[in-house]
């Protein structure tokens, strides 16, 4: 078979361990050929390609981002997107895509899937909000970023008694700061699930300085004050109809400031959060999900998401990858509510 591969949507730490591990078991165990496409679904649409076989693989285990590149390009926005990816394919003979994504990426596959392509997907995202798997690669390496950071911030926040904000990414799942904000022992943690009182807030971090601590506060990107008004520094959408958010951090800073009398200060860890090297964790997960991807395309399992189910790697259908976003449940925050203010 002659197998094209792609990775869309933000790029996360993992995509190149994905890619290596298709490409190495599609070649030395089954004898497939492969093709590279740029881009995202911008590759197949414009037919833009790179080469991918073993030697381009080699050595990018470690390496962050994605050597095919990425794009939030959605071909069904395009006039005649969906026709132009079907001629490109057929003229580069490809029989099959394993396209590498979340949500967005996921979602177009889905719908490529019913149209007729052969298309077998890897949920990859830092957001770890795919409902169909219990994790994404990317997440871990992410999460441990914002530990770092937030130790990191512990002392000079307790050197200055400030108060230190870090704002996380996550989109509009809780994960990130969740995970990242138990792990570093913040002393708040504020999620898109639920609305926060900022007054409430204030009232923790006064607890914690009258610990002799300063406090830490991880606020999610799609985090809301209760008057519900999203805080964003830009309102344009992208091709899939997302809000860019971000500047929550800030604005809650100022707030605190003012309500406690206390200097706080933001920290945003942006993008930092899905670049460089992923943990061993994701090297694992990507590794298998890629291995288990080309099983998929080898047996024409197409129309199938690999994901993780416990320890297992299993296939469920690209259309419920992507029904509905994975969202952290009360209970879970419940139990890192404990922490707060102390
Ligand atoms: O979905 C991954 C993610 O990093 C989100 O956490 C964040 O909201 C968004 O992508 C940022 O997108 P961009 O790469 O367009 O800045």
């Amino acid at each position: 078979m002659r197998i094209g591969v792609l990775t869309g949507g933000g790029d996360c730490p993992g995509l190149n361990a994905v890619i290596r591990a298709v490409v190495r078991k599609g070649i030395s165990t089954y004898g497939h050929e492969f093709v590279g496409f740029r881009d995202g679904w911008r590759g197949p649409l414009e037919g833009t390609t790179r080469e991918l076989g073993i030697a381009q693989v080699r050595g990018i285990l470690p390496r962050g981002g994605t050597i095919l590149g990425s794009s939030r390009t959605n071909p069904f926005k395009i006039d005649g997107g969906v026709e132009k990816i079907k001629s490109n394919l057929a003229e580069l003979g490809i029989d099959a895509l394993v396209a590498i994504g979340g949500e967005d990426t996921l979602g177009v596959a889905a719908k490529l899937t019913d149209l007729g392509v052969n298309v077998v997907g890897v949920p990859k995202t830092i957001d770890n909000d795919l409902g169909a798997t219990d994790y994404t690669f990317g997440f871990d390496t992410a999460v441990n970023i914002a530990m770092e950071a937030i130790d990191r911030l512990h002392t000079t926040a307790e050197s200055h008694h400030r108060t230190l904000v870090v704002e996380v990414m996550g989109r509009h799942a809780g994960w990130i700061a969740l995970h990242a904000g138990l792990a570093g022992g913040a002393n708040v943690i504020l999620l898109p699930e639920r609305q926060f009182d900022v007054e409430q807030v204030a009232g923790y971090v006064e607890k914690r300085f009258q610990t002799q601590y300063s406090p830490i506060v991880v606020v999610a990107e799609g985090a809301q004050p209760l008057d519900g008004q999203m805080v964003t520094h830009n309102q344009e959408l992208d091709a899939f109809g997302h809000v860019r958010l971000g500047g929550i951090g800030q604005w809650l800073a100022q707030q605190l400031e003012e309500k406690t009398g206390k200097e706080a200060r933001t920290v945003v860890l942006g993008h930092i959060q899905r670049g460089g090297t992923p943990t061993a964790f994701d090297r694992v997960l990507a590794t298998r999900f890629g291995l288990h991807a080309i099983d998929a395309v080898h047996e024409g399992d197409f129309g199938k998401m690999v994901a993780l189910k416990s320890t297992d790697i299993v296939r469920v259908p690209l259309a419920d990858a992507t029904r509905e976003l994975k969202t952290v449940p009360v209970e879970r925050y419940t139990e890192a509510e404990v922490f707060f203010g102390s």
